[in-house]
């Protein structure tokens, strides 16, 4: 009796490792083809950094006509009206070594310059940070604060 039990379950088993089996057998075909839908996204991208080196030259631009009369972007430039911005993005606000800045922008210091709020300040500083040192009016144009943002994150040491 309790030979033939065991001997079922070994059955039990066996028919349980020969479904496993079948169920990787049809599973192979589904993953290539994951595969392929990952893939082709992945080709379909590909031209993004030329499209983002573009970018990149017209936010300089951008920075050349509305920018460089109080900024400097180069690394270990000296500040200006306004403080240098190499390495603006990721730098907390208001912390350019050696610049005096306002106390509005001084008070928002444990705040991180990230692309969203660079976007805001560049729209309407006044708005963003309230009585702030920076007498620019904004950029009102989506695409162009977009371009000047690309160059702004340009603005570091290259890895
Ligand atoms: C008329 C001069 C002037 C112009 C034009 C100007 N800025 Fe400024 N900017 C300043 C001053 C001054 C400050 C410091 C503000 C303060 O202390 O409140 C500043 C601060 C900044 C900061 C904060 C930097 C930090 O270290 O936290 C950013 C970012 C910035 N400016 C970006 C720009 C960009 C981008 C442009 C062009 C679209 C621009 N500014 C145009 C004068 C200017």
């Amino acid at each position: 009796m309790l030979f033939s039990e065991s001997g079922a379950s070994a059955l039990v088993r066996k028919h349980k490792r020969v479904r496993m089996g079948k169920l990787i057998g049809k599973q192979m075909p589904k993953f290539s083809s994951l595969l392929w839908s990952l893939a082709l996204p992945a080709i379909f991208f590909l031209p993004l950094p030329v499209r983002s080196d573009d970018a990149v030259s017209n936010g300089r631009t951008t920075f050349q006509t509305k920018c460089v009369m109080c900024h400097t972007s180069l690394k270990g430039a000296g500040h200006s009206t306004g403080p240098n911005l190499f390495g603006l993005v990721g730098r907390n606000i208001g912390t350019a070594n050696g610049f005096n800045y306002s106390e509005a922008m001084e008070e928002r210091k444990n705040e991180v310059w990230n692309p969203e709020r660079l976007d805001k300040f560049i729209t309407q500083p006044q708005k963003f940070i309230p009585r702030t040192a920076m007498m620019f009016v904004g950029i009102s144009d989506p695409a162009q604060r977009s371009q000047l943002l690309e160059f702004l994150g340009s603005l570091k040491n290259s890895e």
